[in-house]
């Protein structure tokens, strides 16, 4: 049997990885690597608890630290987990710094990548995840990609067409296999909701990093909070320069510690809108049908703008943004197949599985 050995990290890799794992269950041996880039259990533990991911076979306790200082202890574990592992295949996930120290770490050693989500590109060289997104492209085997403009991405980048497989999105798989869970009733209570709310997400270091950029940003989700309350869970990057800027002194905001997943996307689901800097928050709010505002000023993800809900309005230009959308007729919730991209249909998994394992056969 081959064997598979599957490298996660960070919160936004959890909901990607569970239905590959699901979907390759019984056809080859996967071993679940997690690197310990996020080790709050508001981070990690949940998700593996909530998704009924399998326990990490391995923990590598890498931690935070600068960039240099994370990828390195990432890459210091990994190497010696794929000199005993010996493993076919190593599929990572995503754009974080855990993704990129394993497609190098593996190339290295000459054991051949698979990119769940490859392609994507911001054209931000200040985004940490661009370089990430490159880097790790470049040196994967197998290219899995989430949206039509990935497989353009990569192929100017000289990515031989045979390399690059159009899977669809397998946090989609996620998302809809646990739609009955996203109770909005519960969100309300649990945050003391009555009427409509909005939700913000914010930890890019863009926004958050910046004393003048967290200035600008807690003034507009003030204004917001004018309308109706704005419920903001805070990533703990960042929470502490966003409370020193005076986030709390509004009545309309509403903050929480990070959310569970079914919490999260409960809360979403009820939204009269998103703010958010997060991609996959884009891509999360398109399916559930909810209109997103994103306080950047480029994305990744331009196919939820073009099949999804998805506006990017920067920081400056959410209020008016706000105004239009909330007095657009409401979007069925959640978005009917037809208006969401191409193959976010839930079965993205089957579809990675079968590429790997006619890759895997083929060797
Ligand atoms: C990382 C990813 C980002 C992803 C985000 C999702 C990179 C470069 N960035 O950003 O793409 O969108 O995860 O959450 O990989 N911290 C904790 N507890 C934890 C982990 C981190 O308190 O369990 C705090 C620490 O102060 C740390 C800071 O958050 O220094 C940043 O963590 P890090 O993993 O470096 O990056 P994120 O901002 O979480």
């Amino acid at each position: 049997m081959s064997r598979v050995l599957h490298i996660t990290g960070a919160r936004p890799n959890f909901p990607k990885a569970a239905p590959v794992l699901a979907a390759l269950e019984g056809s080859v041996e996967q071993v679940l690597v997690h690197t310990g880039q996020h080790y709050d259990d508001r981070l990690s533990r949940v998700f593996f608890d909530e998704l009924g991911l399998p326990e990490p076979d391995l923990n590598l306790g890498a931690g935070s630290g600068s960039h240099a200082t994370q990828t390195a202890a990432v890459m210091v574990g990994l190497e010696q987990v794929f000199l005993e592992r010996q493993p076919d295949l190593v599929v990572v996930y995503g754009d974080i710094n855990s993704t990129l120290a394993a497609a190098l770490v593996a190339a290295k050693l000459l054991i051949p990548v698979a990119h769940v989500e490859a392609g994507l590109r911001s054209f931000d060289p200040t985004m940490p995840e661009e370089v990430n997104r490159r880097v790790t492209d470049q040196l994967s085997d197998l290219l899995l990609v989430t949206s039509a403009d990935a497989v353009g991405h990569l192929a100017r980048e000289g990515i031989a067409a045979g390399r690059i497989h159009f899977t669809g999105n397998p946090m989609i798989d996620t998302l809809l296999k646990h739609l009955d869970r996203f109770d909005e009733a519960a969100a309300r209570q649990r945050h003391g909701l009555s009427g409509d709310y909005l939700v913000a997400t914010l930890h890019r270091p863009s926004n958050v990093d910046d004393p003048a950029a967290v200035a600008q940003l807690v003034s507009v989700l003030h204004k917001a909070a004018e309308r109706m309350p704005v419920v903001i869970p805070l990533h703990p990057r960042g929470r502490a320069g966003l409370e020193a800027a005076g986030l709390l002194e509004s009545s309309g905001v509403v903050v929480s510690d990070p959310l569970p997943y079914t919490a999260f996307l409960g809360l979403v689901r009820g939204a009269a809108a998103v703010l958010t800097d997060s991609g996959g928050v884009q891509e999360e709010a398109s399916v559930l049908g909810v209109p997103c505002l994103t306080m950047r000023p480029n994305t990744e993800r331009p196919v939820t703008i073009t099949h999804g809900t998805n506006r990017l309005v920067g920081v400056e230009g959410v209020l008016a943004a706000l105004d239009e959308v909330l007095d657009a007729p409401p979007l069925e919730r959640p978005a009917p197949l037809e208006k969401r991209p191409p193959l976010w249909d839930g079965q993205a998994g089957p579809r990675i599985a079968g590429v790997v394992l006619d890759w895997l056969a083929a060797r």
